[in-house]
């Protein structure tokens, strides 16, 4: 049974006063009586809150934090005191009553008295009710009474209130201030929530070094770390790491692993998570709650292999069952090794591995019944593949599945696995080596969404890497467990923008703003993987990719720039590192690789400008480390958040130091052999007059170059530049010989201080008809130099498209469409074709919808589809033929590989194509395409390619649904001059009758 809170709708907190921020929660706050309100803050005097001696330590922490929250609110401190029901209060109009059902007598009691009904929450795990009771207590005339249905429940409750009343949970760990208010009042109604969508709700802080381990040494200890490790993660870091999960009303940790041993560091840590309510466990790769390969390389005795091992690895794995014992944990079966166990009879020592682990802990716990002690077993890389392969665990054990480390899950349980006693989850990747990063929460809807349709809810874990910057991806991940009903693709954008008007208590308008630059960003960067990155990624000469890409840099940083000076100087740290830091920080290192490339085009080129380029990229790499100083001076406390070194990768590895992109330089003060002038058209590595290898295929003796333009080119025209070769300065005209062309300018000068101009080419349509040849001559005056003289061919296509044809106009030789802009969309059975805002490289992408189940699937042509009319002047090589490349999102076979993912495809009524793009990997593999430089991840795409027999004229492609979770995020029809670009062409022109 999946609990959901169904009486729940966004829209209503939307409306809600403004100030109270809240996200995905029902808000109970408000800076104003009202008629059913009761005081927390009433004219300077602050309700006593009351709790009872014998709750959880864990919620006494909660309550004493709930207390100070409000101090850091409105400046009044409210008491907080243990009570008992028979305590003298004398006589009192209001009060805050906290407890724990079945573990606070005071809450028993007055649930006792009072008849209250509790049912709604008794025994839900972490369930919560807030609300006005009368007559609680003897004395007590009107009370706020906050009932958790068990520790953190209550814990949840009050930190939810917390929130509302304005303290971020992020208020230490990213310095958001809190909004002053003098006055907080509740709705007598109160706040509730059942049992979240999933039951365990965690983080892996995992690849802590350099960033989080450096910060943490100098925060958290005098310089050494703990004896044994050098670790500086001790229970001072823990605290506020504890404190920070239990706000986000996250439930579940794995420790920082790679150089740490949780419960050798610090004998403290492993008491305190449980004192704070937080359920322990370990890495898919650290069995049974001990630290691997740190507490083995100081305890264990003999090699990591169970195999010819054993005794001593059982003895290990006693100690660690003895040491947590006393804890509410989640205890990490199997085993992995560099070399795991041995080749042959992996999965029956595996299995025999479990078995051993089980008696562990049975023995330890002294329990015949090993299935109360909740367990888990991930299916990480190799053993997936022993799953693959059949091997079995017990059925109480949650089985993990995982991603592939970039954020795409692998698989998701199928129908035969869904009603294990153990349940399943999911094992989540945010961690990208090195900024700028993606925050990737609309891929992270995406799959999660998935993994709630087909129940992997029992554990939901993700691996945050240094935990900094993923702040809001964090939230949103443990946002999304937390209550999965109240999210879907529609909505998504307003968790942003709510997000943002907690943070920086701004309005909803610039909160949208806010929603619109991380959108943004994050489509930037996920384009491709940062780290992956180089100078060539982004088309230099097609489609201006380049240019445009750096024109979204700019403007991404413009608004968010503005933005940020709007903000009260209080706000500025928060917004810094939230906000402007990671723009600022993508935009440099993008910028930085894109010029690169241009100097390196340019010097090829023999154009001065060049330099210019070696400049700029040199500044910008001292910008990436201004950048980095500037986040770890902030407020004096973040220093090394931002260590991680992040440009120029040779290997999986993060380099051992950033490494400026390879630049170079023409000499400056000598002219380029051909002359003063230097002429390069749009689309073209070439540059004339002279020699180079782009210009023709010989590379010498080539003719003048030729622009081609039709009119249905997006760009409406083309661009010819015109740049200095040398230190000479020239001043230059452009002239044609027909009325048709359209120059602008028509003239310029060129210096070494100013040695670009770009002329642009277009064409008066209603005075071509068909294809028209123009000349376009370059006349160039040189100082104390004879002129030069260059003419390039512009030819025109006047392409047309009967009156009543309706969709997207082959220009350029081919149709480029967004996946959102479909003609028609036909459901079936209930499900239809959805557009996911946001997802993706350049605009969305389509899926089907609902996910649900995996029951539905459909032979080709039957399913849902969905069309796109197009109209083609061409095809490839005057054939008759098209190719259609799909631009997927990269989605793994999750139904297995019994159910490879598929859609079908037809050109207009011709037979459907059915495509299974994905091929499958060998077991605990990946398909070929999926890694590498150039692979699927890489590109975050999955490009497939079908051919059609398509005339020139009308067309409707058509694509049905066969399997689930197939998404589309673009289509591009060739007829023959499709160019190589990053992104694929922009999207074509649409016409309407
Ligand atoms: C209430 O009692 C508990 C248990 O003795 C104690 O830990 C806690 O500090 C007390 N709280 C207050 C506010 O006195
Ligand atoms: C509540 O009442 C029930 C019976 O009505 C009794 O068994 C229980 O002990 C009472 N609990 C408290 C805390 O008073």
């Amino acid at each position: 049974m999946r609990p959901r809170w169904a009486g729940f709708v966004l829209g209503a907190l939307l409306s809600l006063t403004a100030t109270v921020h809240a996200i995905g929660q029902s808000t109970c706050v408000s800076f104003a009586p009202s008629s059913s309100s009761l005081p927390i803050v009433d004219n300077e005097k602050a309700t006593p809150v009351f709790i009872s001696a014998d709750d959880w330590p864990g919620v006494q922490q909660a309550a004493s934090d709930f207390v100070s929250d409000i101090e850091q609110v409105t400046g009044v401190k409210p008491s907080l005191t243990n009570i008992t029901a028979s305590s003298h209060l004398g006589n009192l109009n209001n009060a805050v009553i906290i407890g724990t059902l079945g573990h606070s007598s005071l809450i028993d009691a007055i649930v006792n008295h009072t008849r209250l009904d509790v049912s709604s929450i008794d025994g839900q795990w972490e369930a919560f009710m807030a609300r006005e009771v009368k007559n609680p207590l003897p004395g007590v005339s009107n009370a706020y009474v906050i009932i958790g249905a068990d520790k953190r429940g209550s814990i949840f409750a009050l930190y939810d209130h917390s929130e509302q009343f304005g303290v971020s949970p992020w208020y230490w760990w990213a310095d958001v201030p809190t909004t002053r208010n003098s006055q907080i009042f509740v709705a007598s109604e109160g706040c509730s929530h059942s049992s979240p969508t999933v039951k365990y709700r965690g983080l892996f802080l995992n690849d802590e070094q350099p960033a989080l381990q450096n910060w943490a040494m100098e925060k958290f200890t005098n310089g050494t770390g703990a004896a044994l490790t050098g670790s500086p993660f001790n229970h001072f870091f823990y605290t506020k790491l504890f404190e920070l999960l239990l706000r986000l009303k996250a439930n579940y940790l794995w420790p920082a692993q790679w150089s740490s041993a949780f419960g050798v560091d610090d004998d403290q840590n492993q008491p305190l998570a449980d004192w704070y309510g937080i359920v322990m466990g370990t890495s898919h790769e650290e069995p049974m709650m001990r630290s691997i390969p740190v507490e083995w390389g100081l305890f264990g005795v003999g090699p990591w292999d169970y195999g010819v091992n054993k005794q001593n690895i059982y003895n290990f794995w006693v100690q660690g069952a003895e040491r947590g014992r006393p804890y509410e944990g989640i205890w990490t079966v199997g085993m992995r090794g560099d070399e795991p166990i041995n080749e042959e009879g992996d999965i029956s020592l595996l299995e025999e591995i479990v078995s051993d682990q089980r008696t562990i802990l049975s023995n330890v716990f002294n329990t015949s019944d090993v299935t109360t002690i909740p367990q888990m077993w991930c299916l990480y890389q190799e053993v997936e593949g022993y799953y693959d392969d059949g091997m079995r665990v017990p059925d109480d054990i949650t089985l993990l599945w995982t991603d592939d480390t970039w954020g795409n899950i692998r698989r998701f349980p199928i129908p035969s696995e869904r009603n294990r006693t153990g349940g399943a989850g999911v094992y989540y990747h945010y961690d990208l080596v090195g900024p700028p990063r993606d925050y990737k929460w609309i891929t992270t809807f995406e799959q999660m969404s998935t993994a709630v349709a087909r129940d992997a809810v029992r554990i939901w874990l993700v691996n945050v890497g240094d935990l900094k910057p993923y702040e809001m991806g964090i939230e949103f991940f443990m946002t999304y467990g937390w209550n999965s009903s109240i999210w879907n693709q529609n909505n998504l954008d307003s968790f942003v923008s709510l997000w943002a008007q907690r943070e920086f208590d701004m309005s909803e308008t610039d909160g949208d703003e806010v929603a619109t630059i991380i959108a943004n960003l994050t489509r930037f960067n996920s384009r491709r993987k940062p780290e992956l990155l180089n100078s060539t990624t982004y088309s230099l000469v097609n489609y201006r990719e380049a240019d445009n890409v750096v024109a979204g840099w700019q403007a991404l940083n413009a608004s968010a720039t503005q933005l940020a000076n709007k903000l009260p100087s209080s706000m500025q740290p928060a917004f810094f590192q939230l906000v402007l830091h990671p723009v600022r920080a993508s935009a440099t290192v993008g910028t930085m690789w894109i010029y690169s490339g241009i100097n390196n085009l340019r010097v090829s080129q023999a154009r001065l400008s060049a330099n210019e380029y070696a400049e700029m990229v040199s500044t910008l790499f001292e910008q990436d480390y201004d950048l980095e100083l500037e986040y770890h001076s902030l407020l004096d406390g973040k220093d090394h958040m931002m260590d991680q070194t992040h440009i120029m990768y040779y290997y999986w590895q993060q380099p051992m130091a950033n490494t400026m992109p390879f630049v170079s330089k023409v000499q400056s003060r000598k002219q380029a052999l051909p002359g003063a002038m230097r002429i390069v058209p749009e689309g073209t590595m070439g540059s004339w007059p002279g020699d180079n290898q782009y210009d023709c295929t010989a590379g010498y003796n080539c003719p003048n170059p030729t622009v081609y333009l039709d009119a249905f080119v997006p760009a409406g025209n083309r661009f010819i530049d015109v740049g200095a070769g040398g230190p000479t300065p020239f001043t230059f005209t452009v002239t044609s010989n027909v009325s048709w062309a359209k120059i602008t300018p028509s003239q310029g000068s060129v210096s070494p201080s100013s040695p670009e101009q770009r002329v642009v080419l277009s064409a008066a349509w209603d005075k071509v008809e068909g294809a028209q040849a123009a000349l376009i001559t370059f006349n160039a005056s040189v100082q104390d130099q004879p002129p030069m003289s260059l003419t390039v061919t512009f030819i025109a296509n006047h392409t047309t498209v009967p009156s009543g044809f309706t969709g997207f106009v082959e220009g350029d030789g081919g149709v480029s469409i967004e996946a959102a802009h479909a003609a028609r969309n036909t459901s079936v059975a209930g499900i239809s074709w959805v557009n996911l805002p946001g997802y993706g490289r350049t605009l969305s992408g389509v899926t089907p919808w609902p996910r649900g189940g995996d029951e539905l699937n459909f032979t080709a042509g039957t399913g849902p589809s969905i069309e796109y009319d197009f109209y083609t002047f061409n095809s490839i090589n005057g054939t008759g033929n098209v190719t259609v490349t799909a631009y997927m999102g990269p989605t793994l076979n999750g139904l297995g590989p019994d159910r490879p993912l598929a859609f079908a495809m037809a050109m207009d009524s011709g037979e459907p194509q059915v495509d299974y793009f994905v091929p499958e990997g060998p077991p605990g593999g990946y398909p070929p395409q999926w890694n590498g430089y150039d692979g699927w991840v890489a590109d975050n795409l999955i490009y497939t390619n079908l051919s059609f027999v398509a005339l020139p004229g009308v067309h409707t492609v058509k694509i049905w649904m066969v399997e689930p979770a197939v998404i589309f995020e673009k289509l591009v029809i060739d007829t023959g001059g499709v160019q190589p670009s990053y992104l694929g062409p922009p999207e074509s022109i649409f016409v309407s009758s």
